[in-house]
């Protein structure tokens, strides 16, 4: 049975990883927004670190200019992310747990531990008119402090799932149904993201309840595989042109 269409939200952030490595203006981030929105995106997701390692202040001034999908703006719960949060105030925010010695968003926000906190800020980016997503764990007692929070939508972490062993995937899995369904039940959007990739996308889109995903790494990754090829030629064509 088809159910309801999952929006999808491309994350671009590795495209400024590949840009930073040279310190320029290429390959843009904000070009291939517009290229994921030309192909059918939903939506643009960015990570604006503190560390800035890829996507950069600018890059979220050029987005909000450039793209007219809606941009989720992901984010660390502090105060200077929230004064640019404010400022610029994208459709949405996802608020994340964010370790400077991390490659990537390793696990979900501890919502529960951070409650007091969350509970603020959050008042902070509604007055902003910014809706609010909390990036945690498929974990009940979590999902339920999100709720009681009064964020708009949860996104559930998928990456223990992706990265599980054939032995544990069956489990993993089953967590994010649980999480998934027990989300719609307590009346909370609930959306989903790490890691997918072709392998792993359909099993969990097999979950009626998820009604967005956020796919970054992979589809970036990928873009190099189905598109080299295609460069290659024209650099051929233009070196022999050259030649004459
Ligand atoms: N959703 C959230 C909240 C994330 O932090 C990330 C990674 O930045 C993603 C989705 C996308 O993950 P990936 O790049 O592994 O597809």
């Amino acid at each position: 049975m088809v159910g309801h269409k999952i929006r999808l939200g491309v994350n671009i952030d590795h495209v400024a990883t590949v840009r930073n490595a040279r310190g320029g203006f290429y390959p843009d981030p904000v070009k291939a927004a517009l290229v994921a929105q030309k192909a059918g995106a939903d939506g643009i997701t960015a990570h604006l670190r503190e560390d800035r390692r890829h996507i950069k202040d600018d890059d979220i001034e050029r987005l909000m200019a450039e793209i007219s999908i809606p941009l989720n703006f992901e984010m660390a719960a502090t105060e200077e992310m929230l004064t640019i949060a404010t400022k610029h105030k994208p459709a949405s925010s996802c608020i994340v747990p964010e370790k400077r010695e991390e490659l990537t968003t390793e696990g979900g926000l501890d919502v529960i531990g951070a409650y007091d906190h969350l509970k603020g800020y959050i008042a902070k980016l509604h007055e902003a008119g910014v809706s609010v997503s909390l990036f945690i764990d498929p974990d009940e007692k979590q999902i339920k402090a999100s709720k009681e929070l009064g964020a708009d939508k949860i996104e559930l972490h998928t990456g223990s799932y992706v990265d599980a062993s054939d032995k544990d995937r069956e489990y993993e899995l089953e967590r994010l149904r649980k999480g998934a369904a027990y989300s719609a039940e307590i009346g909370i959007e609930v959306h989903a993201g790490h890691g997918l990739n072709y392998e792993t996308v359909e099993a969990v889109a097999a979950i009626s309840e998820f009604t967005e995903f956020n796919i970054g790494h992979f589809l970036i990754g990928e873009s190099i595989m189905v598109g080299l090829e295609k460069a290659i030629d024209q650099m051929r064509k233009l070196m022999d042109q050259g030649r004459g």
